[in-house]
């Protein structure tokens, strides 16, 4: 029995967040460039994106470049920002052909024009699009999407749009540039390393999280199934004790 065969499609996540890490080390393994794993990181993106449209899963964020990000070296960034509108560019046909929506979380703002406008212009195209929608989270930091979501709240108090009494978890949710996004169920981190690193804070509250080994680069269709049988097996509690989530489901 392959691996997909074993997911249960009845309890997929609705949304799958991923930290898309170990390009650069993937890379100087081979003693190449770093910008030589991002490159081959394309091909992953295409990877996950299929694998999640084709089981079902209606959300997928990848967090594709964080605010962090701009501090390293000036080619890198430039490389990174290359990359991502040619991909765009070549990608918008078959996200139209797989009827997956394009959108952006973060500081768009920041990115060089080309990027803006790509970015626009792919926004725009697949807006009709329903079997998933695909999020790129550039230019992002949770903390900076928390302390804008505050300013938001904050002027509409002083306003008088809202009661301070009256805020509470849904009006700092609508808040935050996620607004019409539900909150990832499991969040997949690749390369070995176990931290959040700025992303989605207040969204992965109740996530699961899955670490692997992997490099991005070699990140493949199997890895991903593999990533949701593990999130399957898990019993998400919310706080509750085992007894109390079995009587939910009976
Ligand atoms: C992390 O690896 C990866 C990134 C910062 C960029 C991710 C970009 C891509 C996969 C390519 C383009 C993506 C899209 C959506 C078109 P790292 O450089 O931090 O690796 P390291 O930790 O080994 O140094």
């Amino acid at each position: 029995m392959e691996l997909k065969d074993k997911i249960d499609l009845n309890n997929l996540p609705q949304h799958v967040a991923i930290i898309m890490d170990g390009n650069g080390r993937w890379a100087k393994q081979q003693g190449k460039p770093r910008v030589f794993g991002h490159k081959n990181g394309v091909q992953s993106v295409r990877e996950v994106t299929e694998a999640g449209a084709e089981m079902g899963i209606k959300y997928m964020t990848l967090y594709a470049f964080s605010t962090e990000n701009w501090n390293r070296p000036k080619y890198e960034v430039t490389a990174l920002m290359t990359l991502l509108v040619s991909t765009i560019r070549k990608e918008i046909a078959t996200l139209n052909k797989n009827s997956i929506q394009l959108k952006t979380i973060g500081n768009i703002e920041m990115l060089p024009k080309a990027a803006q406008n790509e970015l626009l212009e792919a926004i725009e195209s697949t807006k009709n699009n329903s079997r998933m929608t695909l999020i790129l989270a550039l230019s992002y930091s949770s903390k900076s999407e928390i302390i804008d979501a505050v300013k938001t709240i904050t002027k509409n108090a002083v306003n008088g749009k809202i009661k301070i009494q009256d805020i509470n978890e849904e009006s700092l949710t609508n808040a935050l540039y996620t607004r019409e996004f539900p909150d990832p169920e499991l969040m997949i981190r690749t390369s070995g390393e176990k931290r959040i690193s700025n992303f989605l804070l207040w969204q992965l509250a109740y996530s699961e999280l899955y670490f692997t080994p992997v490099f991005w680069p070699d990140f493949r269709k199997n890895h991903f199934y593999e990533a949701i049988l593990n999130y399957q097996n898990r019993e998400r509690r919310f706080g509750m004790t085992s007894e109390q989530i079995d009587r939910t489901k009976s």
